[in-house]
């Protein structure tokens, strides 16, 4: 048995009671042997520096991962930040690596587990494929580069407030150009109306919409038969784009897969080994949607 504390890890936001994060990553220690205590830390909308250097202070403290409304101050907040980190101008983890926050390291882990989860766990292969992407806060950003990595043909970045697509996309235009992808932008009421902006293979939902109860903000010939549809919200938020991809003929997906795999790409970084995700989101699942696939 260890004798030292456990290192300990939050996930800081506001609100944060609703987050699944902690039990993640229990199971990832469980299965993995890590020492470690993950806990929640609801942190002022207008104190999150300090409420993170008071955590951070602890000698046991090690890392932290951030959510809504938060990755953007965490990103400036680091002294280092990987290469991902920098280009999507938002953290969703924070490594401590030395004492203060002169040491801390951003990363974004949202994209290589948006990825990951397309590619591995629902199996779709991206390269050479169309992709549209709405949305361009932060949710899109901590996405957009990871996608342009696997090579599709083309990505069309889609925002109500159009400007905030196109600032996304000149940031990431070295990246698909190197990568050989079509990167363009567009506007929403264009999205399943223009022939051009129709017939998309993967489509994926960044924007707060679910979140809100907005509705899907695109029309429904953006899919094309045997698309595959993702929205990064899951359980009952996640329900009606669902139901909207099912009627198109798609194959919809929530952000559970993302969430899971995201939380797995931290505890990498952070503890230096890989969990076995699988069996740490069907448990997810079962919690979630009752055993629904
Ligand atoms: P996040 O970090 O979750 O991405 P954000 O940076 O506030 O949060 O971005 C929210 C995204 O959802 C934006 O793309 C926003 O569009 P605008 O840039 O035009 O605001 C989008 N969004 C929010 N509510 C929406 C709605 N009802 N319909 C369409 N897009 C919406």
């Amino acid at each position: 048995m260890p004798t030292a504390p456990p290192d300990l890890y939050v996930v800081a936001g506001n609100p944060v009671a609703h987050s699944r994060s902690p039990a993640i990553h229990a199971a990832f220690a469980a299965q993995t042997g890590q020492h470690l205590v993950y806990d929640r830390l609801l942190c002022p909308l207008d104190g999150f520096a300090l409420a993170l250097r008071a955590f951070a202070q602890q000698p046991a403290a090690r890392g932290c991962n951030i959510t809504v409304p938060f990755k953007f101050e965490a990103w400036q907040l680091a002294a280092r930040r990987t290469p991902r980190a920098e280009l999507a101008q938002a953290a969703n983890t924070l490594r401590f690596d030395a004492e203060g926050d002169g040491g801390w390291l951003a990363d974004n882990t949202d994209g290589a587990g948006l990825v990951r989860d397309l590619t591995v766990n629902a199996g779709c292969a991206l390269a050479g494929r169309s992709l549209l992407l709405i949305g361009a806060g932060g949710a899109a950003a901590g996405v957009l580069g990871p996608l342009i990595e696997q090579r599709p043909a083309r990505i069309v970045v889609a925002n109500r407030t159009l400007p905030r697509a196109e600032e996304l996309v000149a940031r990431h235009a070295d990246l698909a150009r190197t990568h050989g992808v079509m990167l363009q932008t567009a506007r929403l009421a264009d999205c399943g109306v223009l022939p051009g902006l129709c017939a998309f293979d993967v489509v994926i939902n960044a924007t707060a919409a679910s979140l809100e109860g907005a509705g899907v903000p695109v029309a429904g010939p953006v899919l094309q038969p045997g698309a595959l549809a993702l929205d990064m919200m899951y359980g009952d938020k996640a329900r009606p784009f669902l139901d909207w991809a099912a009627r198109q003929g798609a194959i919809g997906r929530d952000g559970l897969g993302m969430l899971v795999e995201q939380a797995a790409e931290s505890f990498a970084l952070w503890r230096g080994v890989r969990p076995d995700t699988a069996p740490v989101l069907a448990a997810l699942r079962a919690e979630v949607d009752g055993g629904a696939a």
